[in-house]
Parts: structure tokens; C-alpha cells; sequence
């Protein structure tokens, strides 16, 4: 059943490409444009959609944050996230203009499910993005999205991370393509682009060796820090969170403009940072931005492990370990970068001896709120 890995949670990584292809099929036409028929809102109603809000918990939680990047980008919607736990208790300002965008994996989360069950009581639609057909979320919903994942067995989320970013990255085009923003020719081009997203992903599976090797060697580290900016940084806390629930390690991912603002103090002589970079090519100012954060945390005594896209060179100097991803749309890039933060993450835990599948206090669907 597990495929002849050790754990299911391995066998999940590796079938990453399979989940984000699926989870694309028959969703992108002969022409180059979005079919999403399922989604059964119709196009006229999200043409007058002027507000997103995204709620999730944990790892969904951190696609959404990814999804906000995208859909304000390429819409122009102003797009809000927030954990579920917290959305309902703080009285927000929905109404029929309003889309709610509820992710889950299970489609069981009780957090999410009262905070869509609010949502609709404020008259907002409500999009399920859920890879369990027939789940309570989709089901309570107005129209669903599923991720094609297939059934994720070991507790921590890998494979159904990665289609929830390509469902979000999927309304996000969608909402781009039905209300004809401004940005056009370069949602077309991006609609293109996640065509060859299992590819990149089969591609980074393939060079995985020496992040296991790595992690091998700080099963004995107290903190692992992650840094990231933009999409990087909810990919910064993805890695952090994989670290934490998997190899019960002191984690935190922060976004790297923060770290003068307090985190730099964490640092000391022989620490792992993590650092996720962006494509030098798009936006960048962010690249040049975060190689000085690399520097000024090498140049305290961190360890840096910098994961950056093939052909940017201007890391080499300040990484003392490189993990290479291949280039992407800046947008699209955590679908490359989570990949080595999980195979971490897992590497790491199973040299403490722990079971990855399913560590200590934690279910796979959370039915309590
Ligand atoms: C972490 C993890 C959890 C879930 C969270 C939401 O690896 O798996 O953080 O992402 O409990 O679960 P779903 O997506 O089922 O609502």
C-alpha cells in the first residue's frame, strides 16, 4: 500500500507531479483558456465580485496566503486571509459581493466549516477548494473546486498542499480571465506556464539527495529558521510548520523584511537558516533585497541553506549549502520551493527517530473546533 516506500508520507512527495497534473486535467482548454464549469458560479457574479476572503487552517492556511499573492495580482480584487479559528469571532464585513474561498484537504475541519457556515449566514458565496468528494465543507458550500491529490494518508499535508496552490492559482486566472483585467496577455501566459508545473516539480524530486543529506546532519540543531519574501514567505512558513509538527523541533518562519525588526537577535554562530529566494528575473528588487538579508545573517554566524532558481548566481557566494529549484513565474515558485522544505523536513524527523506518518498529538482531519 505504501508503494514500496517507507512511509506514506514519502510516497505522497513523489506523487506531487501526478497530483498537480491531475488536478490541472481538463481544466485548461485547446484554446489556452480556463474551463471551470464545475465551479457553478456563474461568470456574471464574479465579474461583480469586489472582495476575496480566503480561510483555512494550517498548511491550507499557508496556500491561501499564497492564493492572496495571485489573486490580487492578476485580478485586481482586494483579497483577505485569515485562520478560520479567528475569521467568524471578529465580526468581518461580508455581504453577496463578497467571495469566500474555504480550502481544506479533509473537507471535515470544523474550524473552516463555522467559519464558511458564517460566511453564507452574511449572504457571501462560498468556494470550497477540498480534496475529500462528498466532504461536510464542499457540501455546505456553493460550488467546489476539488484538488485531484488522491487520498493523503500521512498526517502531514505534502501532496495536497501543492493542488491546493494550483486550485487557487486556478480562481485566481479564472476571476482573471471571466472580468478581462488589465493583465490579460499575462494570465494567458501564466495559464501556459502551470502546464509545465508537474514537470518542474519531477525535476526537483529528482535532486533531492543532497537536502537529505543535509538534513541528516542537523537532526542535532535546536532551531531551524526560514526566511522568505512574497510567495516565499508563506512558503517559509510551510517549511517551518513541516519541521515543527514532523521533527518536534523548534521552528519560525518570518518574512525576511522583518528580521531587523526583532529575529535578528535569534541569531548565532552556527544556526540553520533556511532562505527561499525569488526569481531574479520578474520582480527584481526582492531578489536584491533578500540576498542582503542573506549576507547580514551570514555575516552573524547563521548557516545559510539557501534555496534558489537554477542560473542565479548572485546566491553562490553566501550559501553554505545551495539547493537549486528550476525557474518559474515568480508567482508559481512555491510549487517548486515547498518540495525541498518537505523532503527536509521528513529527512529530518525520520534521523530522530520519529514516524513521520504520524506524529505525536496530531489527527489527520480536525473535527473539533
Ligand atoms: C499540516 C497539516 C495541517 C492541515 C490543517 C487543515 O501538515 O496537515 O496543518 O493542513 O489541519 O486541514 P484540512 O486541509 O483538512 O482542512
Amino acid at each position: 500500500e505504501k508503494g514500496g516506500y517507507d512511509y506514506f508520507m514519502l510516497k505522497e512527495i513523489a506523487e506531487q507531479p501526478k497530483a498537480v497534473a491531475d488536478t490541472l486535467l481538463g481544466r485548461i482548454g485547446t484554446d489556452g483558456r480556463l474551463t471551470l464549469d464545475e465551479l457553478r458560479i456563474p461568470d456574471q457574479v464574479l465579474r461583480e465580485i469586489d472582495k476575496v476572503v480566503i480561510v483555512a487552517c494550517g498548511t491550507a492556511f499557508h496556500a491561501g496566503m499564497i492564493a492572496k499573492y495571485a489573486i490580487e495580482h492578476w485580478t485586481r480584487i482586494p483579497c483577505e486571509v485569515e485562520v478560520a479559528s479567528e475569521f467568524r469571532y471578529r465580526d468581518p464585513i461580508m455581504d453577496d459581493r463578497t467571495l469566500v474561498v474555504a480550502i481544506s484537504q479533509s473537507g471535515e475541519t470544523m474550524d473552516t466549516l463555522m467559519a464558511l457556515r458564517h460566511a453564507r449566514e452574511q449572504g457571501a458565496k462560498v468556494l470550497a477548494i477540498c480534496n475529500t468528494n462528498g466532504s461536510t465543507i464542499p457540501r455546505e458550500s456553493d460550488a467546489v473546486l476539488y484538488t485531484h491529490a488522491g487520498p493523503e494518508v500521512a498526517v502531514a499535508s505534502t501532496k495536497a498542499f501543492l493542488t491546493q496552490l494550483v486550485a487557487c492559482y486556478l480562481v485566481a486566472l479564472y476571476l482573471g480571465q471571466v472580468r478581462g483585467t488589465k493583465w490579460g496577455d499575462e494570465i494567458f501566459g501564466i495559464i501556459r506556464e502551470l502546464g509545465d508545473m508537474p514537470k518542474h516539480v519531477e525535476e526537483v524530486l529528482g535532486t533531492m539527495e543532497p537536502v537529505r543529506e543535509l538534513a541528516r546532519s542537523l537532526a542535532d540543531a535546536r532551531s531551524v529558521l526560514f526566511l522568505g519574501r512574497h510567495v516565499g514567505f508563506p512558503v517559509a512558513l510551510e517549511g517551518a510548520l513541516k519541521l515543527k509538527e514532523l521533527a518536534y523541533m523548534h521552528a519560525e518562519g518570518f518574512a525576511a523584511g522583518e528580521l531587523k525588526h526583532g529575529p535578528i537577535a535569534l541569531i548565532e554562530d552556527g544556526l540553520p537558516v533556511v532562505v527561499v529566494v525569488p526569481s531574479p528575473r520578474g520582480r527584481s528588487i526582492l531578489h536584491d533585497k533578500i540576498v542582503s538579508n542573506i549576507q547580514e545573517i551570514r555575516a552573524r554566524g547563521a548557516r545559510t541553506i539557501v534555496i534558489a532558481e537554477e542560473g542565479d548566481e548572485a546566491v553562490v557566494p553566501y550559501a553554505d549549502h545551495l539547493i537549486r529549484i528550476p525557474a518559474t513565474p515568480t508567482l508559481l515558485q512555491p510549487l517548486v520551493s515547498t518540495v525541498p522544505l518537505q523532503v527536509f523536513a521528513c529527512e529530518l524527523a525520520t534521523a530522530k527517530g520519529h514516524e513521520v506518518d504520524q506524529p505525536r498529538n496530531l489527527a489527520k482531519s480536525v473535527t473539533v473546533e
